[in-house]
């Protein structure tokens, strides 16, 4: 078993039976205790408020994890010996004398020790307090938290504070599970390790960006969560800024963390503010109606499960983002996102400017600009549209745009790629904060948000619809249509 920390590690899971911990961090645990990345001697304690003992739970993850992990990579005896390292303890989060049994539970202090937080935010607090009233945790506890870090920057600022008042900044790993995509990374080396690219990174050579995050499904069962956030708070103010900054930073003196995130909170501050008269042509809104997904019928989203038919919040996004600072300074950046859209499909394309002077065929001016289409998901990889000449004699000067392939699984041959948890729990046992969002990241990209949030409570329009199964409200077409552009789509 290669074990490439060389660190045991004591994780407490708070939250272990919950929808995220079952779907997504144990079967990332088991992945890396079957990639042999868990130090012999490593544990779980799996917390939660459910009457259970170890042996059941252990029993009901098995069957999670074969659920949830691909047939494929699904191993019953590593998952066997993973799910010896968990034990459960039950507790009720608030009551400060229970988390005396977790004091017992470290009977091996010597090994790190990472308090994971899957629960709602609220809890942050208590958990923190009481941990440290038991004397749970010290100065080298790592902490990891999930979003909604807050659903503004006054609230996020109180959770921030009272995680704050516990644990320093550096023992903080706020996820943002895009930051552990595999080609969210590459954006670091592509920009960073290409002087090609370098030169070109700006106003001068790029004339728009495009970021688009799309989901087919609708709410699946979260209505309850997802009526008080909506997508901007869902998705924008974590996922997709967090993109358009490693887009557009500035290159970082090195690969730390704080070097990294440093450039990153400079872009969330040049963000432009939307104004109440710039609403119309910089933001649209949009909840889907009944329609079609993988074309089967599909009900609207005040017609799912538990909804209020009232709502009015919003399942789609679209918005023109403008930096003001030297780089980006007349370079809009088009962002969409949305549920039951026709596809899961996040990409990031660049579009370059024309060359200065076009001696072609006008008919084909259209063509001339050179993109870079940077697949998040499916597919990751990229791809460079140059211009070449058409072929054959009958073809003269035509011109033909062509793609320049970078298809991950094809060119490296790489066996899988990992899932973003993986990824970033790896990070945190390494101690390696560069994937994990700092505060004033949060609250920068809070700032941001609240205002666009506010303009449209002051403006009282409900959202537009849009049929389940298509691309939008058509008022987001036509946002980019009045600038002359349009969404990019693969011919
Ligand atoms: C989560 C959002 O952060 O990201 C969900 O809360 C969304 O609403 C999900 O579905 C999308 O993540 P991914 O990795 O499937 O693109």
């Amino acid at each position: 078993m290669v074990n490439n920390t060389n660190t045991r590690c004591d994780l407490m899971l708070f939250g272990a039976l919950g929808d995220l911990a079952q779907r997504k961090l144990f079967p990332a645990f088991y992945q890396l205790d079957r990639a042999g990345l868990l130090a012999e001697g490593s544990r779980i304690l799996a917390i939660a408020r459910t009457e259970a003992d170890t042996k059941g739970v252990r029993e009901q993850l098995f069957d999670k994890l074969k659920h949830h992990v691909k047939a494929e990579e699904f191993e019953p005896e590593v998952a066997e010996r993973f799910l010896q390292r968990v034990e459960y303890q039950l507790l009720d989060f608030n009551d400060p004398a229970g988390y005396e049994a977790l004091k017992d539970w470290r009977d091996a202090p010597n090994n790190e020790l990472i308090v994971y937080m899957a629960t709602p935010p609220s809890m942050y607090g208590v958990i923190a307090r009481n941990l440290k009233a038991a004397d749970c945790c010290n100065e080298k506890t790592r902490v990891v938290v999930e979003k909604p870090i807050g659903h503004d920057l006054e609230s996020s600022r109180v959770i921030n504070d009272e995680l704050g008042a516990v644990y320093n900044e550096n023992q903080l790993f706020r996820i943002d599970h895009y930051l552990g995509k595999e080609t969210v990374q590459n954006l670091i080396a592509l920009r960073f390790a290409n002087n090609l690219f370098a030169s070109q990174w700006d106003q001068n050579h790029i004339s728009h960006v495009e970021i688009t995050v799309a989901e087919s499904v609708g709410i699946e069962g979260r209505w309850g969560y997802f009526d008080q956030a909506g997508q901007i708070r869902d998705m924008v103010q974590n996922h997709l800024l967090q993109l358009l900054c490693l887009i557009a930073m500035d290159p970082p003196a090195d690969l730390s963390a704080d070097s990294i995130r440093d450039e990153k909170v400079k872009v969330l501050k040049a963000l432009k503010q939307v104004t109440p008269d710039m609403m119309d042509r910089y933001v649209v809104r949009g909840q889907y109606t009944a329609g079609t997904s993988d074309g089967k019928p599909v009900p609207g989203y005040l017609e799912e499960e538990g909804a209020n038919k009232g709502s009015e919040t919003e399942t789609f996004v679209a918005l023109k983002a403008e930096i003001d600072n030297w780089r980006w300074s007349g370079v809009p950046f088009y962002i969409r996102t949305g549920k039951r859209l026709p596809e899961k499909l996040s990409q990031i394309i660049i579009h370059f400017k024309p060359a200065p002077h076009y001696i072609f065929d006008p008919d084909q001016k259209h063509l001339a600009n050179n993109k870079l289409i940077i697949r998040l998901q499916p597919d990751e990889g990229m791809s460079l549209k140059i211009l070449t000449k058409d072929q054959g004699l009958d073809k003269g000067m035509r011109l033909r745009q062509g793609p320049l392939e970078l298809t991950f699984s094809e060119t490296f041959e790489t066996e899988r790629i990992p899932d973003a948890y993986e990824r970033l729990l790896w990070e945190v046992m390494k101690g390696n904060q560069y994937l994990f969002v700092r505060r004033d990241e949060v609250e920068y990209a809070w700032r941001w948000v609240d205002q666009v949030i506010r303009n449209w409570k002051d403006s009282g329009e409900p959202p537009k619809r849009y049929a389940a199964g298509t691309w939008g409200p058509v008022a987001s077409i036509a946002m980019i249509t009045r600038d002359g552009r349009s969404w990019y789509e693969d011919a």
